[in-house]
């Protein structure tokens, strides 16, 4: 590992984001840069979260501007804190992320209620620079911090009869988050991906970004991103993963599921009723750009799909 010569910055002296580009500005000029490859400085001090986060490498990216923490931020879809944009902001924290465990269960040798810090223990982190596209025809580039969903599922030792994983979020009923008072979906918020999907080294799952600690708004204290897909099925504040033999009935799939598929691939050729799928707009930016296929991952996800048309998937 690099060691760093930037002096240590005391946190509060500055945003976490411009904390963040000051070392990666750092990064990209000194000798990581050069060996091409990107290490955080680190802290002999911080709790071990920080201190993973410290050490991430990048291990993935794209040569995109990255949007700015308020971007990713304050404009965010999570309805358990409400349907507007800001509504995820104004009422983070609503959110109470600690203490927070995930069950395990369904077709695997090691089901379990675990405690986030056990989660957590045995991953190095890792950042990966990935677009964000949503359903309504915006995207984002966002610098996740965390490690792959893959490494985390072995864990439990799934069986071969296991062909999907289910995810559920929070759901307290006798404490609704904000945005959980209205029956906008039928709570709690499902997704699920079919396993070969899960464990493709892109799935990942998000404790963190721009190197801190996940805000609340865009699903602490951990979430899932699956980068090729529309933004729906990256579930945040995860509570239950289950692995099942069928495929698992996910929110917006089961409330309208002529607009939206359980694949839910992004592809520029197949319109949502509502949002035309061929151009999007990068929040931050005025004009439309296209839409990529697969949004721009299909060198590493095109073979999941070889055997589907997928013009009828949604
Ligand atoms: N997860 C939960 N639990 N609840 C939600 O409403 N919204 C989804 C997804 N995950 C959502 C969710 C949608 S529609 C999108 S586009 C992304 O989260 C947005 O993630 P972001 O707010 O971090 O950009």
């Amino acid at each position: 590992m690099v060691k760093s010569v930037i002096p240590t910055l005391s946190e509060s002296e500055v945003t976490p984001e411009a904390t963040y580009l000051k070392r990666r500005d750092f990064l990209s000029t000194g000798v990581a840069g050069a060996l091409g490859v990107t290490v955080m400085p680190s802290f002999a001090a911080g709790t071990p979260f920080e201190q993973k986060a410290a050490a991430a490498k990048t291990t993935y990216k794209i040569d995109e501007k990255l949007n700015s923490l308020e971007d990713i931020t304050q404009y965010n879809n999570f309805y358990e804190l409400g349907t507007g944009k800001t509504d995820p902001y104004k009422n983070a924290d609503k959110l109470k992320t600690d203490p927070w465990s995930i069950e395990v269960g369904g077709l695997c040798a090691k089901p379990g209620k675990y405690p986030l810090e056990d989660i957590l223990q045995p991953h190095t982190f890792e950042e990966r620079i990935y677009r964000l596209r949503c359903v309504e025809a915006w995207s984002m580039v966002v610098p996740w911090l965390g490690f792959s969903l893959a490494s985390l599922l072995k864990r439990f030792e799934p069986s071969s009869d296991a062909k999907y994983v289910a995810f559920h979020t929070l759901y307290d009923e006798g404490r609704p988050l904000p945005g959980q008072n209205r029956p906008v979906i039928r709570w709690p918020y499902r997704e699920g991906l079919r396993m070969d999907e899960a464990m493709n080294p892109l799935s990942f799952m998000a404790v963190g970004l721009y190197g801190k600690t996940l805000p609340n708004q865009n699903g602490a204290p951990i979430r899932l991103v699956v980068p090729w897909k529309y933004g729906f099925k990256s579930i945040k504040s995860i509570v239950k993963i289950e692995f099942v033999k069928e495929q698992p009935k996910t929110s917006w799939n089961t409330l309208q599921p002529s607009e939206y598929g359980f694949y839910s691939n992004v592809n520029p050729k197949v319109n949502h009723p509502r949002w035309s799928q061929a151009r999007e707009r990068r929040i931050g930016e005025l004009f439309k750009r296209e839409t990529l296929m697969f949004n721009g991952y299909q060198e590493q996800v095109a073979h999941l799909y070889k055997n589907m048309d997928l013009a009828r998937f949604i």
